[in-house]
């Protein structure tokens, strides 16, 4: 049997019945492909139906306020794709006159949308014949046509999408791409793949080869680094805290903290934070401080980094110099703001 048609026949009998799956409106299907590039299926769902709540149209999404998308989008991470949906959203309320474009160099041309989510859009919305090809499909393919061209490499990349257009059931194209990914994601998974049940496992590469677990290849490992940082909880006698938005390119871009000081070895004592600069400079000498409580140290790991976090807790009632560069607030309405997963959870817990 021909690949697509093999995938096709297990797909339409193993398929998970998902809400973007049961619609052709490309502003859904646009919303759920950057949500799933987050994250896995089971928690983009709730998020996935947030956003749709909230802003049932494009139109809806592109007049709501930067923040108030980031905080919807809280605890997704990565937050420059909200960022960019959000402006792309406004981009096409404006300059398409609110209806999502259906050809694939248009699509491609949005900001945040790249060659897998314009093929996943073209395909899913209008039937355009484009091959999806994302994490599953590069293992999928891998795999069965038994390619060991790392996939991170322009040659890999060539060979990859060239194997994807020649293989793709251009009369069902929208069916041929949820299957690919479908079946990444259900039976050729990164980790203990489901060989035995597979309806592939007579015509497999790698299987045929042993070489299941060595592909696909990669050429380049991500190096990561370790960050440590000592966030200040500075609160003063009336329960009033200091907060700011993040503003540079580092991580968190448009989200809140805590006022940082960030270092490049772990701080093991008050006395050690307070002699770095930083330091200093928020909370200056002649203050009176009074230090409460201290954090343990919890890790946070992001794609590229490795976060260890202390928080300390810090009273005094010299805080108007904070005033410019920070945003007074009480400290029970920290909530109202869109803030990284790690401050997220430490602030649940006090
Ligand atoms: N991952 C990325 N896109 C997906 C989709 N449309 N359905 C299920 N998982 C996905």
């Amino acid at each position: 049997m021909h690949f697509s048609d093999n995938l096709i026949s297990w797909y339409k009998q193993n398929k998970r019945d998902l809400p973007w799956r049961n619609t052709t409106n490309p502003y859904k299907i646009w919303l759920s492909e950057i949500i799933l590039q987050q994250t896995r299926v089971n928690q983009g769902l709730s998020y996935y139906y947030k956003f749709i709540e909230h802003y049932p149209t494009v139109n809806d999404l592109a007049t709501a306020s930067e923040q108030d998308v980031l905080k919807l989008w809280q605890g997704l991470g990565y937050y420059s794709r909200a960022r960019n949906l959000h402006a792309t959203a406004k981009v096409i309320t404006k300059e398409y006159k609110g209806i999502f474009p259906n050809d694939y160099n248009s699509i491609l041309s949005l900001k945040g949308i790249g060659e897998y989510t314009a093929a996943a859009i073209a395909s899913f919305a209008y039937q355009l014949p484009y091959p999806v090809v994302d994490g599953n499909v590069f293992r999928v393919l891998a795999r069965i046509y038994g390619i060991d061209t790392p996939i991170d490499t322009l040659v890999g990349k060539k060979t990859f999408y060239t194997l994807a257009n020649q293989l793709i059931n251009k009369k069902q194209a929208a069916l041929h791409n949820q299957a690919i990914m479908e079946f990444g994601a259900l039976v050729c998974t990164p980790k203990n793949p489901d060989c035995e049940n597979c309806v592939f496992n007579n015509s497999c590469a790698a299987l045929a080869n042993k070489q299941v677990d060595l592909l696909p290849v990669k050429s380049k490992k991500i190096k990561q680094t370790n960050r440590y940082f000592n966030y200040l909880i500075i609160e003063n006698n009336h329960s009033e805290t200091f907060i700011a938005e993040r503003k540079n390119s580092d991580i968190w871009k448009g989200l809140y903290d805590f006022p940082l000081i960030e270092t490049l070895e772990k701080i093991s004592s008050f006395t050690e934070l307070s002699k770095q600069t930083t330091f200093q400079q928020l909370l200056p000498n002649s203050t009176t401080l009074i230090l409460n409580k201290v954090s343990s140290e919890t890790k946070h790991i992001l794609s590229h980094q490795k976060i260890y976090a202390t928080f300390w807790h810090i009273t005094t009632n010299k805080t108007n110099h904070l005033e410019t560069d920070f945003t007074k607030i009480n400290s029970s309405s920290i909530n109202n703001y869109p803030l990284p997963k790690l401050i997220e959870n430490y602030v649940k817990s006090f």
